[in-house]
């Protein structure tokens, strides 16, 4: 029995309708409003999805290019049709809401080709009230066993030039800003490719379960309309597939509202549930690390004068950490290997750190050390040690590891989205599982909602984080970088973009530096999603600022409920969220370098109880460009009839927590 997933309500209908080769079959959502449409053209398998009417998808071909064998292409029929219906509500172990409600219809279709190897394959279409995905099912048959996909088909032809926010493919470790184009403007680009049409509604296409497969992309190939571009091997060949086997999910999230985007579920619905047996030891939390000083120039990673991982700074954070409720300490720079960034050993400590030491005092005051496998990219390197690596960290109690793959190319040669990379992040984070570890992943690939089947997968990067406000040569990322973020790589699951700094001085890059107002950086622990959120700052900058510090010493990683009360891309965005352990609400509210005025009714609190509101805003002269510090810190008592009106300067925010009284 799955311990972390409760069925709260489970009901299965399937029905085989019995039905000669037809030309195209038919699918709608729960609430009836969106149809899926599977159809036969000349041979070729095409989709369509309209939705109250309107179209959303035009006809757009699927279909594989293969090595060596015959293109599974044209030449088909489809041959039967089962329809099935799904409702379910399921609890997650951590995230940012505790019930998701996973409803949908289903077509599987059985698609054959008429003469030849009448190889044959199944599309399985579900459809949700917000959004739908697709994806490929290889059964084991005589002629498609092993085989090599050169070029997946599938296509996406979008009604009219949507606008899109977007980061190109190349992009190392998907670490770019976003770029609002019209989707015929697009390169190669990454998902999650989000659009707004010109009738206001919000588009989203990514991948589900990314397993065993190449990373999606998206190229304009004519007027409105995407063609997948699966990442390539070095040798070219995009997948080497396996029947049975499937691919991932093609999807789609369709909103009326950017706030709707952030509420979908749909990545996480097309995932499977939770395949580990025992989950009592996954447990989210608030991190703070040697980090920072690194970036800053203040320390470095490897031994030498300023080394940050010594036992004594490990320990003086350990303190930190027990004073201020944090869960762990990150420790970078701790083992050897980084004077070439290349052949780190993951079990041998430099000689001023003493793993035992530190893992103990650590225990003493309830705070664990939060290991770190650098790799540099050299996964060779890292498989050969992964089995020690991990029993070394058990056996002190060290549960969570930061693991990175700095470096554009895995064993200098294959990219971080290819099948290759798939295969080792999923090696590496089910073998962490073993060990009852959980796994905060850097320069991964982008993530496609496998935590809710291996809920160890707690967090990872691929996103520009706050890392580059250290030492980008572009200045850093613009106040409009968190306006997007949330709506883009945010919609393919958590994002350790490690929020927090509070000192604007920068000594590593003169010239760059966080350009946001401290009250702003408070708002993006609630507006950025992570079960594992890094305080990000230097202890002693923290120290230093204990009053707008105790929003981050508040503020939980575990939600029962999210709210967006207000978004719009690019602009700003407001998330309202409910504690999972009290009825306490949070608020992350967030501008880009616009100032603006917040108006925000606070229907989301219960009803008839008075609350008491600390308000963390913009002080009156604050602005990123000119003063950053400037912080107003209030009290007020509010219920859910009031409206709070605060004003946010230009690169700011508001972070509030609202307490019942009694
Ligand atoms: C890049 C990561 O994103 C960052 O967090 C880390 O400090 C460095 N690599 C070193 O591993």
């Amino acid at each position: 029995m799955n311990l972390g997933v409760k069925y709260l309500a489970l009901c299965l209908v399937a029905g085989l309708v019995a039905c000669k080769s037809g030309e195209r079959y038919e699918e709608k959502s729960p609430n009836t409003k969106m149809t899926a449409t599977l159809g036969i053209d000349q041979g070729q398998i095409y989709y369509e999805v309209t939705r109250e009417g309107h179209p959303i998808v035009n006809k757009s071909f699927l279909g594989f290019k293969l090595k060596d064998a015959p293109d599974l292409a044209s030449g088909f029929v489809l041959k039967e049709v089962v329809h099935t219906s799904f409702n379910n509500t399921w609890q997650q172990i951590w995230g940012e809401v505790l019930e998701v409600n996973e409803i949908y219809n289903e077509m599987k279709i059985r698609v054959e080709e008429k003469g030849g190897l009448q190889r044959y394959f199944f599309i399985t279409f579900r459809l949700f009230n917000d959004g739908f995905g697709f994806r490929y099912e290889f059964p084991e048959q005589k002629n498609l066993t092993d085989f090599v996909i050169m070029d997946e088909l599938t296509e996406f032809a979008l009604p009219s030039n949507h606008t899109a926010w977007s980061i190109p493919y190349d992009i190392e470790s998907y670490e770019g800003l976003y770029r609002q184009t019209a989707i015929n403007e697009l390169d190669t680009v990454n998902t999650p490719l989000t659009m707004k049409t010109s009738e206001g509604l919000y588009l989203s296409i990514h991948e589900a379960n990314l397993t065993n497969y190449a990373g999606m992309n998206l190229y304009p190939v004519a007027n409105n309309k995407l063609k997948v571009y699966l990442t390539p091997w070095s040798t070219g060949e995009k997948v080497f597939m396996k029947a049975p086997g499937n691919t991932p999910w093609r999807t789609m999230i369709i909103a009326d509202s950017a706030g709707d985007l952030m509420l979908s579920r749909l990545m996480l619905n097309l995932n499977e549930p939770c395949r580990l047996e025992d989950t009592s030891w996954i447990k989210p939390g608030r991190y703070i690390g040697i980090w920072w000083g690194m970036h800053m120039k203040k320390y470095s990673w490897h031994e030498g004068p300023i080394h940050g991982a010594t036992t004594a700074n490990t320990k003086r954070y350990i303190d930190f950490a027990a004073k201020h409720g944090f869960a762990g300490v990150l420790v970078e720079g701790w083992n050897k290997g980084w004077d070439d960034w290349r052949n780190f050993s993951f079990t041998e400590s430099y000689s001023d750190f003493n793993l035992k030491e530190v893992t103990e005092y650590g225990a003493q005051r309830g705070v664990r050390l939060i290991g770190h496998h650098e790799t540099g990219g050299n996964v060779d390197n890292y498989e050969a040690q992964l089995d020690s690596a991990f029993e070394i960290y058990q056996k002190y109690g060290v549960n969570i590891v930061k693991t990175g793959y700095v470096g554009t190319l895995l064993n200098g040669k294959e990219k971080h989205s290819g099948q290759f990379a798939v295969r080792h992040y999923r090696n590496v984070f089910e073998k962490a599982a073993k060990y009852h570890i959980m796994i905060d992943n850097h320069e991964p690939v982008m993530p496609t909602g496998l935590q809710r089947t291996f809920p160890n997968l707690m967090t990872q990067e691929g996103v520009r984080g706050q890392e580059w406000n250290a030492w980008a040569k572009d200045g850093g990322n613009p106040p409009n970088h968190t306006t997007i973020i949330p709506f883009t790589r945010g919609l393919a699951g958590p994002m350790d973009f490690t929020p927090g700094i509070f000192n604007f001085d920068n000594t590593a890059m003169p010239g760059t530096r966080v350009q946001t107002t401290l009250a702003k950086q408070l708002a993006l622990f609630v507006v950025l999603y992570s079960p594992l959120q890094m305080a990000a700052d230097m202890i002693e900058n923290y120290e230093k600022n204990p009053e707008p510090f105790e929003f981050i010493t508040s503020c939980p990683v575990n939600w029962a409920k999210t709210e967006v009360p207000e978004a719009e891309i690019g602009r700003y965005v407001t998330v309202a969220r409910k504690d999972r352990n009290s009825d306490n609400w949070f608020v992350g509210s967030i501008t880009n370098e616009s100032e603006r005025e917040m108006r925000l009714p606070l229907h989301f609190l219960d009803e008839k109880t008075t609350y008491e509101a600390k308000i963390f805003r913009d002080g009156k002269d604050a602005s990123y460009l000119t003063n950053p510090y400037s912080i107003a810190i209030e009290e007020t008592q509010v219920t859910a009839d009031s409206v709070l009106m605060i004003h946010q300067a230009k690169g700011g925010g508001t972070a509030i927590f609202f307490r019942k009284t009694n």
